[in-house]
């Protein structure tokens, strides 16, 4: 804080939902803007329930917060709506005018797709939709009806409330393997993934960010087609806990062990400050629900130090578990 960034490492599904959950509920910011569009679902854990929102910023579960779409997202207008309800937050989301549509037409253009298909995308239409921005011919927030009472100016909004002093949390989504530019092409997503991206699309320019919180996992899984070093087969991943289905498409996601050579690289073009490692308890069981570092396992905290020494960077968050509070909390200013 108070302009941070938060930006996932590898292939998504990092647990970006679960940290920037947390920072709703401890650091309370003002404003988030989430970016990206419908096919990343973030995982929220509160007060026994879960939520896998595929368009609401994560910290709704802080009821003061003002939640926002940016001008570079891509709207779900159906999902969207949808989600307003589940989480109840219509008086205080917005969307940038400037946004632009992701439409069923997408989907099936994505479905169809012989080449689409071989990549293994999500099937929400991504890509068709940019394609269509691109062409300049895309469908904008501003031009759908539902839509009227949420439109606002996005990068308005936040440039001025950080001239005021006010928190922003920068959502970004996916990961940094996924990126159009930097990840494992033609195997990524539709969109630069990496944090200079996520400030574009809220509209944040580089000298107004304090963080870039960058978000692991303490293994690392993909889903879709495409490399990934070191893959263990899904008998191995169920043996060591690490086997997952996918949040928003309910498929197998692959697995693999923590890549130091992928984080230095994604910290070093993320420009990261800081990092956040989730599910730690995964690969250390006796981390379980630890909330204070000195009691987690040394075999555990040998893993965070070798993290903070081979990236340079320390690790601020520890998730060790699946609710907002299982954490540990690092920082020195909270
Ligand atoms: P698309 O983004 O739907 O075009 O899919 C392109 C690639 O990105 C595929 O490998 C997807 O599985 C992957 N992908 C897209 N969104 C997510 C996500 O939120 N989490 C993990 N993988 C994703
Ligand atoms: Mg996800």
């Amino acid at each position: 804080m108070p302009c941070t960034v938060i930006t996932g490492a590898f292939w998504g599904d990092e647990g970006k939902g679960k940290i920037i959950s947390y920072l709703a509920l401890k650091d309370k910011p003002d404003i988030c803007v989430r970016t990206g569009s419908v096919n990343a679902a973030h995982t929220v854990w509160y007060k026994g329930k879960r939520y896998a929102l595929h368009m609401v910023p994560s910290t709704f579960i802080y009821e003061k917060c003002r939640l926002l779409i940016g001008a570079g997202a891509n709207v779900h207008v159906q999902k969207f709506l949808e989600e307003v309800e589940l989480t109840n937050v219509k008086d205080r989301i917005g969307v940038d005018r400037q946004a632009s549509i992701i439409e069923e037409k997408h989907s099936i253009q994505d479905k169809t797709s012989a080449h689409l298909r071989g990549l293994g995308t999500t099937g929400w239409g991504v890509g068709p939709a940019i394609e269509e921005r691109v062409r300049r011919t895309a469908k904008l927030a501003k031009d759908i009806p539902e839509l009227q009472p949420y439109l606002t100016d996005v990068a308005g909004e936040v440039n001025e409330a950080l001239e005021n002093g006010k928190k922003i949390v920068l959502e970004g989504t996916q990961g940094f393997m996924l990126s159009l530019f930097h990840g494992t092409y033609p195997y990524v997503t539709g969109r630069d993934t990496s944090a200079s991206a996520i400030c574009s699309e809220a509209g944040v320019g580089p000298t107004k960010v304090d963080d870039v919180l960058i978000v692991f996992k303490a293994f690392i899984t993909r889903v879709g087609a495409g490399p990934l070093p070191g893959e263990i087969s899904k008998e191995e991943a169920i043996k060591r806990g690490w086997f997952e289905k996918a949040a928003g498409t309910g498929r197998d996601r692959r697995s693999a062990p923590f890549n130091f050579e992928l984080a230095k690289k994604a910290v070093k073009v993320n420009g990261a400050t800081q990092a956040a490692v989730t599910k730690l308890d995964i690969l250390y069981p006796k981390c379980k629900g630890v909330r204070n570092y000195d009691e987690l396992p040394e075999d555990a905290k040998k893993f965070i130090n070798e993290i903070e020494k081979q990236t340079g960077i320390p690790v601020v968050l520890i998730g060790t578990g699946p609710d907002a509070s299982d954490i540990i909390d690092r920082r020195e200013h909270v």
